[in-house]
């Protein structure tokens, strides 16, 4: 059992000193650093050398990956020797494009990504979806898991539902997520505080400006917030 918190810091910044300085500020405090699309656009596999030369934590990879099966097979065998703990992959893709990341990586959790958290059910059903976000979000865990995904990523509101469809042995892990004393600010819609969403079953919840938004205060309040939060989910 590790002892860092279960949360994904997201490294969301456009500066690959900045990235590297957050992970030596919250070094040993969370359990994951999570590299977006821009990061990767940005650095590449150097830029993800670098992070993960600076630490032990695990890496979450979340390109997002959505085309046919053999496109993201090659997409995934391109990126396999950096062995990100997690790399994501849309679930509206399907069984079989989900398990053509799975067959060509070993350790690497295979994350099936359900209905994004930006999503309103206005927006879920123009695109063409029948059933509301959190049935569909369920049936895409589904899909993703009967592909070999071993990890989910779902909105907070949809733990309990996608927990009791897929079982124990499949992580689920929630962006939008709030401490109660950062409610009111950025631009999540939706909302629930880690300690709210790890006691309805996620494993991992993805945290950043929560987090981030103290490195203009410096290094050691960076550490200090990521603590607090830590300390309300240890
Ligand atoms: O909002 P915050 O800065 O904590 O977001 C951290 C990560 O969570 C972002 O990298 C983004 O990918 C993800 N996110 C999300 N849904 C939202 C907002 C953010 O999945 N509504």
């Amino acid at each position: 059992m590790k002892k860092n918190a279960p949360i994904v810091l997201a490294l969301d910044t456009s500066d690959l000193a900045t990235a590297i300085d957050w992970v030596h500020a919250t070094d040993g405090i969370v359990r994951v650093y999570k590299l977006g699309l821009e990061f990767y656009l940005n650095f590449g596999h150097e830029g993800v050398r670098a992070i993960s030369d600076s630490t032990d934590a695990d890496i979450f990879l979340d390109l997002k990956l959505h085309d046919i099966p053999q496109t993201v097979s090659g997409a995934a065998r391109a990126i396999s020797n950096l062995m990100p703990r997690y790399l994501t992959v849309h679930a509206s893709g399907g069984q079989a494009m989900v398990q053509s990341a799975v067959e060509v990586l070993g350790n690497t959790k295979v994350t099936g990504v359900t209905i994004l958290t930006s999503l309103s059910e206005a927006d879920v059903s123009s695109i063409g979806f029948e059933k509301n976000a959190l049935q569909s979000a369920v049936g895409l865990a589904q899909v993703a898991v009967s592909g070999g995904a071993r990890a989910i990523v779902c909105s907070p509101l949809e733990i309990v539902e996608i927990r009791r469809s897929i079982g124990l042995d499949i992580e689920i892990i929630t962006p939008g997520v709030r401490p109660l004393d950062n409610q009111a600010s950025d631009d999540q819609k939706r909302t629930m505080t880690p300690r709210e969403a790890i006691d309805r079953g996620a494993d991992l919840v993805v945290i950043g400006r929560p987090i981030t938004s103290a490195w203009t205060q410096g290094s050691q309040a960076m550490r200090e917030r990521a603590e607090q939060i830590a300390s309300g989910i240890l």
